[in-house]
């Protein structure tokens, strides 16, 4: 659709360079630019907001998610000068800013995909909540009692504490401010790990807040050819913490590069075997 709209405006060669794909953020456009394309970002922003009556604001990614906080540097190239909007996934309202916070609209089927698998009474652990996108989803959507997200970054946990509001589940969701791997928040039924740069390494530092016999979802990065990578380690890291586990799946979650994967690894803990 862009491309078509883009004919005449840019060369046959510069038309193939276009990045098929872009993600809308409640009304910002976020799309990815190459470097012999820089010249043209105005030109294929200004179409966007003419092709895209709903988008109010384009910007061009400058670089990769950086950092603790996994921020990505954005620059407005046509519409409002602003990076803050308000989105919507599976039905909940998320205020956010797009630059200072990381949401990816990617993830919605695999949030609802966990949604599903929880049993009523649940208390669900997300290290590394965000703006509160994982917590709300699964208070909508799911028959968790109670869901605890935990983030590093204080601009997010702004943003999630208005999100819990806006969507008033502030009976079912805390958010906490904080390092999830230095806190004390006692034990839960399910813990998703939604910060793939941590990965299945870091589950030792987790462990501590799973009860006996509960689920462990794990987001990671893996090859392509060998997605299982990440749950052999797994299965081998909580077997050295003598908290053997079941694989329960490998689940793919996205596609970060060439031949690269996010996955979610999807773990039981042996239940009743240690205190
Ligand atoms: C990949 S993002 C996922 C955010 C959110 N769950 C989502 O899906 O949109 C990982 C998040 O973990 C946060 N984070 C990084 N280290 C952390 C830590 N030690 N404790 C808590 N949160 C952390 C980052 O600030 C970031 O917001």
């Amino acid at each position: 659709m862009l491309k078509d709209a883009l004919k005449g405006k840019l060369s046959a060669k510069e038309l193939n360079l276009l990045r098929r794909s872009f993600d809308v953020v409640g009304d910002i456009a976020i799309f990815e630019v190459p470097d012999e394309l820089k010249k043209k970002e105005k030109l294929i922003g200004n179409t966007i907001l003419e092709l895209l009556s709903n988008v109010k604001v384009v910007a061009v990614e400058q670089g990769e998610h950086k950092g603790a906080f996994r921020r990505q540097k954005l620059k407005v190239v046509a519409g409002e000068k602003r990076l803050v909007t308000t989105h919507k996934e599976s039905g909940v309202v998320l205020a956010l800013d797009v630059e200072k916070c990381y949401y990816s609209p990617r993830l919605g089927s695999e949030r609802l995909r966990v949604a599903s698998l929880i049993t009523p009474g649940e208390k669900v652990l997300v290290a590394g909540s965000g703006v509160g996108v994982y917590p709300i989803v699964l208070a909508k959507h799911s028959v968790a009692a109670k869901i605890v997200g935990v983030e590093i970054n204080p601009v997010a946990h702004k943003f999630a504490l208005q999100n819990i509001k806006l969507n008033k589940v502030s009976d079912k969701v805390q958010a906490i401010k904080g390092d999830v791997f230095k806190l004390k928040l006692g034990k839960f039924d399910r813990i998703i790990l939604a910060m793939p740069t941590f990965g299945v390494k870091f589950v030792p530092q987790l462990l501590k807040f799973a009860k006996n016999g509960a689920f462990l979802h794990v987001l990671d990065f893996a090859e392509e050819s060998d997605r299982e990578a990440p749950a052999r380690l797994l299965r081998e890291i909580c077997e050295k913490k003598k908290r053997p586990c079941t694989i329960l799946g490998v689940i793919k979650t996205g596609t970060p590069g060439v031949r690269r994967l996010r996955v979610c690894v999807d773990v039981k803990l042996y239940p009743n075997m240690f205190k």
